[in-house]
């Protein structure tokens, strides 16, 4: 049975998509067969993989609200080893229609559960809320990968996130657990972001901080545009090599889960 990982910050452009896109790529590359969930309606991830949104029969919201098979919407993208259920701005109509429904908080485990088998990894990319369908990601994952980026208040909302996963822990879902903080964007010659780093370094224990950083890098944005991963678009830049270095590490996390759950 295949990991389900939640990229997951309630705080918007903090990297989420981005780390999504690169460790379902790196994954990939290191050839384990990966299904990317995009669970945000804004389809950044759905966009990041060069899949034009206009061309989508279905999409995660047909198969969330139940009106298509999780397998019908999957789509093989152009990489090895990835593929990816896409998002369209529809999924925003999905938070207001579940909002009265019995079981609204298990849509996406349920999808999960018809499609984990099939694959080694899971990731789901989370919108940048912490609403019924980020509250559903919580459910669906067994372990949260969060991407900061150290600025102020970062901190604060780090403490709001974990606060709900504990809740999510107990009512839901006992055994989600944060596999690391990356801290993405990073630039060390800025002295407030080692301050607020150094603060969250002291707040968690260091297995659950990546570390591997992700630096801020131009090609990451360029590649975005133009609808690839930042490991295929520009292998050789800075923002390839910490991703590939970030997808190793995941990797050994997701092997030591293993372990643990054959024990
Ligand atoms: N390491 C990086 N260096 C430079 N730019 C980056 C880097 N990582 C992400 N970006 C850019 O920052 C912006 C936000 O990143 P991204 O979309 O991954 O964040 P997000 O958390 O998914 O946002 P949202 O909350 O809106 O879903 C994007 O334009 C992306 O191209
Ligand atoms: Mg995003």
């Amino acid at each position: 049975m295949g990991a389900v990982i939640g990229v997951v910050n309630q705080k918007g452009g903090v990297g989420k998509t981005t780390t999504s896109i690169n460790i379902a790529a790196g994954l990939g590359i290191l050839g384990k067969k990966v299904l990317l969930i995009d669970f945000d309606p804004q389809g950044n991830s759905t966009t990041g993989f060069g899949i034009k949104k206009k061309t989508l029969d279905i999409s995660t919201y047909d198969i969330i609200m139940g009106e298509a098979r999780p397998q019908e919407a999957i789509i093989k993208t152009r990489y090895k080893n990835v593929d990816i259920i896409p998002a369209t701005n529809q999924l925003c109509e999905a938070e207001l229609q579940l909002a009265d429904a019995e079981q609204r908080n298990h849509q996406l485990r349920k999808i999960i559960l018809q499609v984990r088998d099939s694959y080694d990894v899971v990731i789901v990319d989370c919108l940048p809320s912490l609403g019924i369908l980020a509250i559903n990601a919580l459910v669906a994952c067994d372990r949260i990968i969060v991407p900061m980026v150290c600025e102020p208040f970062a901190l604060e909302g780090l403490a709001q996130l974990m606060q709900t996963v504990k809740k999510v822990k107990r009512s839901a879902n006992k055994e989600l657990q944060l596999m690391g903080i990356v801290f993405t964007m990073m630039d060390r010659r800025l002295l407030a972001s080692n301050e607020i780093m150094r603060d969250i370094k002291r707040t968690f224990p260091s297995d659950v901080i990546f570390k591997t950083e992700i630096p801020r890098n131009v090609r990451i944005t360029e590649a975005q545009s133009h609808g690839e991963p930042i490991l295929f678009y520009d292998k050789n830049s800075k923002g390839a090599d910490a991703y590939k270095r970030l997808s190793k590490e995941v990797l050994e996390k997701c092997r030591e889960m293993e372990k643990k759950n054959e024990q």
